[in-house]
């Protein structure tokens, strides 16, 4: 396996008739593992829709998504949504951060999501933490370590 992201011929529009809005257009796009690509683009030129449909939370009207070499199509809603769980990460534009539970809590929660225990989901986000230098923020609240 060579590449994260295949997408082949990628079409989407949005609304309908008279009111209908084609975002994308015939995208053809590789991301090769390990390296780091940037979408860039003016506001609104489709780019959170490339990416909702690359993370399978958007449906393409045509076109293949192929993640890891699995063809995303032969995978159901839920099938999809464990995929996500297991391999997908966001930042999303506001954060999204549980504003009430501390920062090595809101790190650890998709651990909490993948099964694994409390105590082993803060062990590996506090190991995550360091890696990136926010140690001591751990128990900070989202809000005041920005
Ligand atoms: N759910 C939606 N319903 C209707 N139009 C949408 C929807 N999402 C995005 N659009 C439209 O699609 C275009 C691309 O939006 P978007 O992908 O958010 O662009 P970007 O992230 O590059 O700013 C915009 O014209 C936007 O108004
Ligand atoms: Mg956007």
């Amino acid at each position: 396996m060579n590449n994260a992201v295949i997408l082949n011929s990628i079409n989407k529009s949005f609304g309908e008739a008279e009111y209908k809005n084609q975002v994308l257009f015939d995208i053809n796009l590789n991301i090769p593992l390990g390296k780091i690509n940037f979408i860039v683009g003016p506001s609104g030129c489709g780019k959170t829709t490339l990416i909702s449909i690359i993370a399978g939370i958007l449906n393409q009207d045509s076109g293949k998504v192929k993640l890891l070499d699995k063809d995303q199509k032969d995978l159901t809603e839920k099938a999809k949504s464990s995929f996500r769980k297991e391999n997908i990460g966001f930042i999303f534009q506001q954060f999204n951060l549980v504003p009430t539970i501390s920062v090595i809590e809101n790190v650890a929660i998709p651990l909490l999501i993948q099964g694994k225990g409390f105590s082993e989901a803060l062990k590996r986000a506090s190991k995550i933490l360091n890696k990136v230098g926010l140690k001591d923020k751990e128990k900070s609240l989202p809000k005041k370590s920005i």
